[in-house]
């Protein structure tokens, strides 16, 4: 099988994660800081390890390493930042780009809880107008949040100029790194980012069930959960201090150990060397796919500021139907459909005709797999012009 869907998840992992991951749980797999014994200690020293390692690749504030939090995914830290810093009669400023992820948190402030929302639309090439997010901002505006790299065009935002604006209007910036951690360098302090949302599954090079924020030190959040923090037990209320405040129960260990070890990968290739790679790919896809009469790309002029993830369409051709074929005739697995953003395919105009049909390479991805996918998508394009065209690929299946 030849993967393309790498924006989802990305697989397969570096060897240095599984094994890892399976030597840790085995040798040190116990609740860390529960406990005074040894292995516990040991545990414990790997996730606060993991925290000041996060920080310093965030380019958070590496004397607050607590400040560094660990949830279950993007979306679970998105859902501790909303209700954390929103409340009834603020206002927040977000994008078309956004993920459902922050989408329905937000919706669910503003319906829930008496908060208001802006959303910000992209322009042609798929981007942001920071000055769009500056003309949105009001007195009642708490944040600004934005998705760094787009799971459905690729498009990477100008994060350092909208990071400044927020700064300048006393603003509190959060970027949804979900598609751009371990891809694109982000650097905090740098970029007037205050904070960032992340996931271990993708680019981290990490395992599902992790993800968490780099929070700083000036940005205040409301604790939203509680439970055991293993420290402290009398307090009848959940403790204020970082990490407990957005901390609960006992952490994913083996999360935090294929988090460890995919940073230990991503130094020794390099984030940079990396995302050329996988450019390099994808202009190879983008030139291969322009060539094929009948494809339509979206946002991939130039692939300036870009992801590896290119969203397409066959005309005539729902994009269920692209996927079904590429995976049932040639074994290639993409995502179709919305992508769990849906105001962006609104905006393309794309939600009747089911979206579109996302290739996401990745750092195991080659030049023969590009080729296969051109190759596969021409005959499909080819298929959708023939007079004789047989029913959708759905029926038949
Ligand atoms: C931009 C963006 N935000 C959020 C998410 C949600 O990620 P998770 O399912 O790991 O919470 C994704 C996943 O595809 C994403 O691409």
């Amino acid at each position: 099988m030849i993967y393309f869907d790498n924006a989802a998840t990305g697989w397969p992992k570096p060897e240095n994660v599984y094994k890892f991951m399976d030597h840790f749980y085995r040798t040190l797999g116990v609740n860390p800081g529960r406990s005074g014994y040894d292995l516990a200690i040991e545990a414990g020293s790997l996730l606060a390890n993991l925290r000041k390692r996060l920080t310093r690749f965030f380019g958070g504030d590496e004397d607050a390493p607590e400040r560094l939090i660990f949830s279950y995914n993007v979306t679970d830290a998105i859902n501790l930042i909303v209700p954390g810093l929103l409340g009834r009669g603020d206002h927040v400023v977000t994008t078309n780009l956004e993920h459902n992820s922050v989408i329905r948190p937000v919706n669910h402030i503003v319906r829930d809880h008496g908060a208001e929302a802006t959303f910000i639309p992209f322009n042609s090439a798929g981007f942001v107008e920071p000055g769009e997010i500056e003309a949105a901002l009001r007195p009642n505006t708490k944040a600004v949040i934005v998705n760094h790299g787009s799971n459905v065009l690729g498009t990477v935002q100008p994060i350092q100029q909208i990071g400044n604006i927020c700064r300048e209007h006393g603003v509190t910036f959060v970027v949804d790194t979900a598609q751009t951690a371990g891809v694109i360098p982000i650097n905090m302090r740098e970029m007037n980012v205050d904070v960032v949302a992340f996931t271990g599954h993708k680019a981290l090079m990490g395992s599902m069930g992790i993800g968490g924020l780099c929070v700083r030190k000036h940005v205040e959040v409301r604790q939203v959960r509680s439970g055991g923090t293993g420290v402290r037990s009398i307090e009848p209320y959940h403790l204020e201090e970082y990490p407990f405040r957005l901390e609960y129960g006992t952490p994913n260990m083996v999360g935090v150990a294929a988090l460890w070890a995919g940073q230990d990968w991503l130094d020794e290739h390099g984030v940079e060397k990396v995302h050329d790679q996988e450019m390099r790919l994808a202009h190879q896809l983008v030139e291969g796919f322009r060539k094929i009469d009948g494809v339509r790309l979206y946002c991939c002029e130039n692939l300036e500021n870009h992801l590896p993830t290119i969203l397409m369409n066959v005309e005539g051709v729902d994009p269920g139907d692209v996927g079904i074929m590429l995976d049932v005739d040639h074994d290639i697995a993409t995502r179709t459909g919305l992508h769990c953003a849906p105001l962006v395919h609104k905006q393309l105009r794309l939600v009747e005709s089911h979206g579109g049909v996302r290739f996401s390479v990745g750092p195991f991805n080659t030049e023969q797999d590009v080729t296969a996918a051109v190759d596969a998508v021409a005959q499909i394009a080819a298929w959708s012009k023939r007079p004789d065209r047989k029913p959708k690929p759905v029926a038949q299946r």
